[in-house]
């Protein structure tokens, strides 16, 4: 393997490991402390230190792999050429992190702003959908150099 191809790897799984880890920590980690002491405050906080991070987490994801993706389809035409299962991986990892953008950025901004003591579970539903579209981005990942998917 190149060296460019090394360090995009690298970079790459320590993005995904930044992300799914942050992720899996809110979903059974703090969630169900927060939703059991009644105490909106402890998602908030965490979410508060997570946010920054998560972020540049994902923004690597997107720089990393959209240049892997290149390398592993020979070139920008190959990532739209669907007749090639790299370019629908391709395509299905770029509409998931599109998603998850929007959807944790809307988890921010009306989930957590509106949330209070009283109603803590109202944020299962959006924590869960975003781990889960995480775990999927890492399965589709599995695609293109070992053929999982
Ligand atoms: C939060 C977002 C993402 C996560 C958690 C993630 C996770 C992963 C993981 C765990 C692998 C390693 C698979 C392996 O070892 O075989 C991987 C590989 C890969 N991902 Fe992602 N990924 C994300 C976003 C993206 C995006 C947006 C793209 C491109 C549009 C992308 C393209 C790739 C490519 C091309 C590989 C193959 C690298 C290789 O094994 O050589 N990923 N991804």
């Amino acid at each position: 393997m190149g060296i460019e191809k090394s360090i995009l790897v690298i970079l790459h799984i320590l993005g995904a490991s930044i992300w799914i880890g942050g992720m899996l920590i809110m979903a059974l980690g703090v969630l169900p402390k927060a939703k059991k002491a009644n105490d909106a405050s402890l998602l908030k906080d965490y979410e508060g230190s997570f946010h920054i991070l998560g972020m540049i987490a994902l923004t690597m994801q997107f720089l990393t792999g959209f240049r892997l993706a290149m390398i592993y389809a020979g070139g920008m035409k190959g990532l739209f050429d669907f007749s090639n299962h790299l370019a629908v991986l391709f395509v299905w990892k770029l509409a998931l992190l599109i998603l998850t953008i929007v959807l944790f950025v809307f988890f921010k901004k009306k989930t957590l702003a509106k949330l209070t003591d009283e109603n803590v579970a109202s944020a299962s539903n959006m924590v869960w959908n975003i781990t889960i579209f995480a775990i999927a981005l890492m399965v589709l990942g599995l695609g293109f150099s070992r053929g999982i998917i």
